[in-house]
């Protein structure tokens, strides 16, 4: 199998946004409970934050955190989650019991930590969402602003990203609402929360996922009610291999192409100039949820953080979520920041054992390298060679691809959707001489290096040679020869 690529270091889809490596901590299961917060564990600070997660969180290096969820939003009240008194409450989205121990401030605090930027997604209403806002950004004076200097934080939390509820197109939502619905009442909390904070940014919320009967006239809709009010739409997207289609669960990231491309067209079309924030996206063996998890739960009663969408991961895992990581850069003309959901315990690239270990899951490792080598701008790329038909996506490369550069360093992210064969690829890459000075493929532990990739360069360019191993995902690393 072969395949060829071609790219002009001119030729740019646009510059990579840092926000594309989000991540997302909701209270849900053991994501914040033993997860980032553990009072008493051998590496925890005086803070209850668990010294053994924040340091692989730093390793990890996603730039911005969602929080607090998620469906649980849409059952929370912020004011449970500051101050002294924490009142103990249900969590019906989770069918939990949450003790509100860590909150507002904790998250704030623990943002700062990981060295990462805060997304808040607010329960709609507008009185909730308002006062959420001004008791984290309003300097003091007031109420609220006083209410957060008593509880410690003397200097405004100052977030700028702000999610106007979660996932209101599904009738799982707790508070769900037609088009209209949510679309009046996003542009109403909008408006007021301008007023209060005319620097905050918003996200409206747009499609639970591409199957939903309502997408496409669900963001018309939005849109137009919330014109000029909001920055970004939300899209959310999860992954499965399905009865043993290794090939469709391959090509998941043709499928988010289409996804973000429609969404894209849709903003197009109503005159809208708002950017898309992926800020869920993932692989999830949803299966397990509703055949085991969700049954057991019910079950087992009402319990404090359970063990929940505790999905093991395999380097098939791995290497789809290297190439949905692909998708996002080839599409960073229209994706303004996206977040992998989520980064402890549930459905992660880290988990951990109350009172014990914390460990990279395989699909730990692809996050990491992108995030820590995807710099400067994308290269818009010309793909010739074999592709595979698939039952879920039609036909796709045999070859995923993305591509950055920033001046004088690159980085060539490749996924080999053949599962038996390995695959020599091709790279054209006209404009700039590089060098390959590292390789590395995945396996289920990590990153290996991968022998035999190589560069020649002419003033019209470099060519780069590699041959990918069966069902893989592999990072080319380049620089300037002489760097
Ligand atoms: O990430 C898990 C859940 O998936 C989130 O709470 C919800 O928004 C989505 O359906």
């Amino acid at each position: 199998m072969s395949v060829r690529i071609e790219a002009d270091v001119a030729d740019v889809v646009g510059p990579v946004p840092r926000r594309l490596f989000g991540s997302f901590v909701e209270h849900l299961g053991r994501a914040v409970y033993t997860g980032i917060h553990e009072p008493g564990h051998s590496t925890s600070d005086g803070r209850g934050f668990r010294g053994d997660v924040l340091e692989l969180v730093r390793e990890l290096g996603p730039t911005v955190v969602r929080y607090p969820g998620g469906n649980f939003v849409s059952a929370y009240r912020w004011e449970d989650g500051v101050g002294p008194d924490r009142p103990v409450r249900l969590d019906p989205a989770w069918h939990s019991v949450e003790s509100n121990r860590f909150g507002l401030h904790e998250f704030a605090a623990w943002a700062e930590a990981a060295g990462v930027e805060v997304m808040y997604a607010v329960n709609l209403g507008i009185q909730e969402a308002a006062d959420v806002l001004e008791y984290c950004n309003h300097p003091g004076g007031t109420e609220l602003s006083e209410r957060r200097r008593a509880n410690g934080a003397g200097r405004p939390f100052g977030f700028r990203l702000w999610c106007l509820g979660n996932e209101m197109d599904g009738p799982w939502q707790i508070g769900h609402k037609t088009a209209d619905e949510y679309g009046r009442l996003a542009a109403e909390t909008a408006r007021v929360m301008r007023m209060i904070d005319p620097d905050v940014e918003l996200v409206v919320a747009g499609s639970s996922n591409a199957e939903m009967p309502t997408f496409g006239e669900w963001e018309r809709t939005v849109l137009r009610h919330t014109a000029g009010l909001v920055d970004h739409i939300s899209l959310h997207a999860y992954y499965q291999e399905l009865d043993g289609d290794t090939d469709s669960y391959l090509a998941s990231a043709a499928a988010l192409d289409a996804y973000i491309r429609t969404t894209a067209g849709i903003i197009d079309e109503v005159g809208s100039r708002v950017g898309i924030s992926v800020d869920e996206w993932n692989v999830w063996d949803q299966r397990r949820w509703n055949s085991t998890d969700q049954p057991q739960l019910v079950a087992g009663g009402w319990q404090e953080h359970p063990r929940l969408l505790e999905d093991t991961y395999d380097l098939t895992d791995a290497v789809v979520v290297g190439s949905l990581l692909s998708s996002l850069l080839r599409n960073v003309d229209r994706v303004t920041m996206a977040n992998q959901a989520q980064l402890v315990n549930v459905i992660a690239p880290i988990r951990t054992e109350p009172g014990g270990a914390a460990w990279r899951q395989p699909t730990f490792h692809p996050f990491r390298l992108v995030s820590s080598l995807a710099r400067g701008v994308s290269l818009r790329l010309g793909f010739e060679g074999d592709r595979i038909r698939t039952a879920q996506h039609s036909e796709v490369d045999l070859v995923d691809v993305a591509a950055t550069v920033d001046e004088s360093v690159g980085a060539v992210f490749l996924t080999n959707r053949a599962t038996t064969t390995s695959t020599d690829v091709e790279i054209r890459l006209r404009g700039a001489r590089f060098g390959v000075p590292a390789a590395e493929t995945l396996t289920a532990t990590g990153p290996v290096p991968l022998p035999g990739a190589t560069a020649t360069s002419d003033a019209k360019g470099t060519v780069i040679t590699a041959t990918l191993p069966p069902l893989s995902w592999t990072v080319l690393r380049l620089a300037a020869p002489d760097a």
